[in-house]
């Protein structure tokens, strides 16, 4: 009488082959796929809230400008030999021009369409790519169709004795005589 009770007890504890085989999901299937969505939630959480710092941080942290200053010092005028200098071309866009009695600044900004020319030493000008203005070593336009003179920027000395350059403060050709347009040297 005791025997089939038995059987019954081996017959519960052995069902996860034939329930595979009938399609049913076994205990460790279901383990599994529950613990895959689980891990794809927990990532998603830290997926949110990394993003969400990082847009926090980037809102908080200050915007840097790579503008360059628009008052700066170019050195002492025994820095500079006579003729044009292109130091500050590609940094400032200005250039230093030093003449037999005065120092002055020219924007490098060229006054058809705001291209940035170049200095032609063999030709003693500046000479525009885009257009084909050219300029003299004052910045007086004289070829192409830029419609007026380069302008010229503020330069003054410090209590140092270096040139100080304003670009912010700029010099339309009839005031290229007024106090801080030139240095005179
Ligand atoms: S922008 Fe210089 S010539 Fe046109």
């Amino acid at each position: 009488m005791e025997q089939p009770k038995k059987e019954a007890k081996t017959k519960a504890a052995a069902p996860t082959a034939a329930d595979s085989a009938s399609g049913k999901k076994s205990t460790s299937q279901a383990d599994w796929g529950h613990m895959a969505r689980r891990k794809f939630a927990l990532w998603s959480v830290f997926g949110f809230l990394a993003a969400c710092t990082a847009a926090t941080v980037k809102f908080f942290y200050p915007q840097v400008l790579l503008e360059p200053k628009t008052r700066f010092s170019v050195g002492y005028p025994s820095d500079f030999g006579f003729g044009v200098s292109t130091k500050f071309q590609q940094s400032n866009r200005i250039w230093v021009v030093r003449d037999s009695s005065s120092l002055y600044v020219i924007f490098a900004n060229c006054t058809h369409l705001g291209c940035t020319p170049d200095w032609n030493e063999a030709e003693n000008k500046f000479k525009c790519p885009c257009h084909g203005s050219g300029f003299d070593t004052e910045g007086v336009n004289f070829e192409g169709p830029a419609p007026k003179p380069l302008m010229r920027v503020q330069v003054e000395l410090d209590s140092e004795g270096r040139i100080v350059v304003d670009r912010s403060k700029l010099f339309e050709q009839d005031q290229w005589k007024e106090p801080g347009a030139f240095l005179l040297i």
